[in-house]
């Protein structure tokens, strides 16, 4: 039988042509293979066409919206994943379920080999390779890109000479990976770092700078995960959709940083995630009611850590999987209400309503009702210090020299 090759296929340029070139280059058959992560475009059933137009032997679709929200952006939203501060994620927490799905799609049409479009410079083929390696021990990988030469221009050249069914003359000046979680865009005039973006950098976000009136929205969480928006009980894929909208409408959540890549490499990046950093400002709150502050405090290096492993492309590895297991234990009672204001970039709590509240009315008050008895508070701060102070007393003694 002829060896046979699973390609991620986006429909895109490159991917249309990768599945001649790869079937060329090594002899295989190559099966392409779209996986759904809410990243909008064509629908599935025109790339799955243009895939087998393209000359793969089968196309396979797979609707991966609801899984992908669910299983991967909610643990990032659970961790406040922002990389550097800043960057929620977008690309590093989609390249496991498509993973996931390739492994499974070799599995089904008996591959032996997984492909990918991605160059030899960034995190992505890292994130792929390592989620095969971990998911597919048996498989191995290839991408045409790094591996086989594939340059945009010899992509556009096969094209023509090929009749492929793809669209080569509109040149797109950035490189865009996009999905529910958020858009990432880079390359072009955006590599020197002093230009500022351009308007048609963005899509999922207006100009913060000329905002409609303010949208006041209370969204709802149980154990740490978006149910309801403005009482209306949602899924997580709705919850994120619905923020992007409303957020998106705002200019919530634009991104512009110089970034570490894992191969060493510092690039810049904009990205535009208003669900995202909305979700995560409003769950960041709704911690800072509930989560006591111990645990909230070892959290945060714990969702810091959870985050570099994420991005280096390590979602499959079993300190990821430890670590999860401490920031759902966290969420236990990450309940109630946070109601926000988006408005001009920017997403304000501004109210937090919770049956499981740490936030004590009687203890934090400094009007009646007060049930704190402030005269415990000499005898803590005077042992709290003690250690300070005793040393203190040692350094004047030394330095006296007695
Ligand atoms: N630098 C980001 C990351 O590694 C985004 C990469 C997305 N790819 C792109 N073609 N813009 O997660």
């Amino acid at each position: 039988m002829t060896d046979r090759i699973v390609l991620a296929y986006s429909g895109g340029l490159d991917t249309s042509v990768a599945i001649g070139w790869i079937a060329e280059a090594t002899g295989s058959e190559v099966i392409a293979v779209a996986v759904d992560v809410g990243q909008g475009g064509e629908s599935l059933e025109t790339i799955r066409q243009r895939a087998l137009d393209c000359g793969a032997v089968e196309a396979y679709v797979a609707d991966a919206r609801d899984e992908f929200a669910a299983e991967y952006c909610m643990p990032a939203l659970k961790a406040n994943a922002l990389y550097q501060d800043s960057y929620p994620l977008v690309s590093a927490v989609s390249r496991p379920v498509i993973v996931k799905h390739l492994v499974a799609a070799a599995r089904e049409f008996g591959a032996s080999t997984v492909a990918h479009g991605c160059t030899g410079k960034g995190n992505d083929q890292v994130r792929f390779e390592v989620g095969i390696q971990t998911l597919g021990p048996d498989l191995k990988c290839i991408a045409p890109v790094r591996d086989l030469a594939l340059t945009r221009d010899k992509a556009i050249e096969y094209a023509e000479k090929n009749n492929l069914p793809i669209e080569t003359t509109k040149k797109n000046p950035f490189s865009i990976d996009a999905n529910v979680w958020g858009r990432a865009v880079e390359t072009g005039f955006l590599e020197d770092i002093w230009n500022g973006p351009t308007k048609d950098v963005y899509n999922y976000t207006d100009d913060p700078a000329f905002p409609p009136v303010v949208d006041e929205v209370t969204i709802s969480f149980s154990a740490g995960v978006p149910v309801a928006i403005d009482g209306h009980a949602v899924t997580p894929l709705e919850a994120i959709q619905e923020m992007n909208r409303r957020a998106g409408a705002q200019g919530v959540g634009r991104i512009d940083i110089v970034e570490d890549r894992l191969v060493g490499i510092k690039s810049r990046e904009i990205y535009e995630a208003p669900g995202a950093m909305a979700l995560i400002a409003a769950h960041r709150e709704l911690e800072n009611v509930t989560v006591e502050r111990e645990q909230a405090r070892f959290k945060k290096t714990v969702g810091q850590r959870w985050t570099e492993l994420v991005y280096d492309g390590q979602w499959f590895s079993p300190l990821k999987r430890s670590l999860d297991t401490f920031i759902d234990d966290t969420q236990t009672y990450v309940n109630g209400d946070i109601r926000m204001e988006l408005h001009g970039g920017r997403a304000t709590v501004t109210g937090r309503r919770s049956e499981t509240a740490l936030y004590d009315f009687n203890l934090a008050t400094y009007d009646t009702g007060d049930t704190f008895d402030q005269s415990m508070a000499r005898g803590f701060i005077e042992l709290f210090g003690m250690s300070s102070k005793v040393a203190s007393g040692r350094d004047q003694r030394a330095a006296e020299g007695k």
